[in-house]
């Protein structure tokens, strides 16, 4: 039998110690499966005497991961620290260096320097991993990086944030808030160490920016991503959509368009009848739109330690699989020296449906203005109602008035939005939701 494949985890937070507890449970089912045993040598992380429920005695301590990255006995690095930059940055670049196989859970990093590290591997014949790096257990760097060549992407999309889906649902479903939804998905270990980056998007357009990266031969683009988060979505909103038939979820999209490649991250209207609609909970989704095959959906858990577990396991099975003197699959599905820079679509000019939630002042002439000021900037109304149940019966002076658009520009919308502020006849900012065709 081959020699075993010796492995060096650094960071053992939930992801980490699900990897090790599977590694260990499923050591005989993996050694059949690749014709070697898988064994953890080393481990790092930053406290030692965290208790985590699983038995590192028998693996090689270091305080360091850069240390353990360089000098331990080691074929591959398990990085599950997190983080764009320091040690988890770090030390990837000293186990590629050193000619020893990546595998990173790590968006934020791969996001910002995805392109050198991929260059850095390619250059030693060596792999870098990522599965996990984007929508947890769903396999679908790989589906992306080697079963669609040959196909030309069009769009790609998804939920991406396990904690935002949940959130959203939870709201939805059982009208609790935000902050409470919040704290449950922090208990049940999907947030990140820093929740703000769930809710405000970051997490979701570090996944989207490398999903574009693949699916469209250019190099990850992170600040060319369009931004906004949940935080600002209210059971009103919630509400609103589902008396018009659509549910609102945070969606990721990557799109090419006459203008370049549309990239951006919002809370966004989908049909209640549509598959990714019924996408609830922690569970994430990605559609994948093609010439060739057309539209791949694939559903799967997105976020907690055994769906990510289950994604880092496979990419280390498939380094302990690889036979020497084959050629490994470039990171991001093409060679990574010819990744081409993004060709980035502005904002102004995304083309869509829009939702948008006014509070007016309650008075004559209102409403015909806003219609007018719609009007003015060519935009066609679907609907357009005054009626809310939300609305508070003691204020007679407020109303909410909600409309749905045809497809018209961004650019048409923020100037009507803007001039109906300055008319005077609103009492709050307007709310503006984008609504995305899906099947
Ligand atoms: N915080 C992330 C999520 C974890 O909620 O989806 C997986 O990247």
């Amino acid at each position: 039998m081959t020699e075993p494949l010796r492995i060096g985890i650094a960071g053992l937070g939930t992801v980490g110690a699900s990897v090790v507890r599977v590694l260990h449970e499923k050591a005989g089912q993996l050694s059949r499966q690749c014709g070697r045993d898988i064994i953890v040598t080393a481990v790092s992380a930053r406290d030692r005497l965290r208790v985590r429920g699983v038995d590192v005695s028998a693996m090689t301590w270091f305080d360091d991961p850069e240390a353990m990255a360089k000098g331990a006995p080691i074929d591959v690095l398990v990085e599950l620290i997190g983080g764009d930059s320091g040690p988890a940055e770090h030390c990837v670049r000293s186990a590629l260096a050193a000619g020893r196989h990546v595998v990173t859970a790590n968006k934020a990093l791969l996001a910002r320097h995805g392109v050198s590290l991929a260059t850095m591997a390619e250059e030693r014949g060596v792999l870098l991993n990522f599965e996990a790096a984007v929508a947890g257990g769903i396999p679908v760097i790989k589906a992306m990086r080697e079963s669609l060549s040959g196909n030309t992407v069009s769009r790609v999309f998804g939920i991406l944030n396990g904690t935002c889906n949940y959130i959203l649902t939870r709201m939805e479903r059982e009208g609790i808030s935000f902050d409470a939804c919040l704290k449950d998905a922090q208990r049940l270990g999907y947030a990140e160490a820093d929740p703000t980056f769930d809710i405000e998007g970051n997490d979701t357009a570090h996944k989207l920016a490398i999903l574009t990266s693949i699916a469209f031969g250019t190099q990850a683009a992170p600040d060319a991503i369009y931004l906004e988060g949940i935080s600002n979505i209210s059971l009103a909103d919630i509400r609103a959509a589902k008396a018009l038939g659509y549910k609102i979820k945070l969606l990721g999209v990557a799109q090419k368009t006459p203008a370049g490649i549309e990239q951006r991250v919002h809370p966004t209207m989908v049909p209640e009848a549509s598959v990714i609609a019924q996408v609830d909970g922690v569970t994430n989704a990605v559609a994948i739109e093609t010439d060739i095959l057309g539209e791949l959906l694939m559903v799967g858990p997105g976020a907690g330690g055994n769906a990510t577990a289950s994604a880092v396991v496979g990419d280390i099975a498939d380094i302990a699989k690889a036979r020497p003197g084959f050629q490994h699959a470039p990171a991001f599905g093409h060679p990574a020296k010819t990744l081409q820079p993004c060709p980035k679509a502005e904002m102004r000019s995304h083309a869509g449906g829009y939702f948008i939630r006014l509070t007016v002042h309650d008075r004559i002439g209102v409403f015909a203005a806003i219609a007018t000021r719609m009007a003015q900037n060519g935009i066609s109304l679907e609907s357009i109602v005054q009626h809310n149940p939300d609305d508070d019966a003691s204020d007679v002076t407020r109303k909410t008035v909600i409309m749905v658009t045809h497809e018209t520009s961004e650019a048409a919308i923020r100037t009507a939005t803007a001039e109906m502020l300055e008319d005077g006849h609103l009492t709050d900012k307007p709310q503006v939701i984008r609504i995305e065709r899906a099947g």
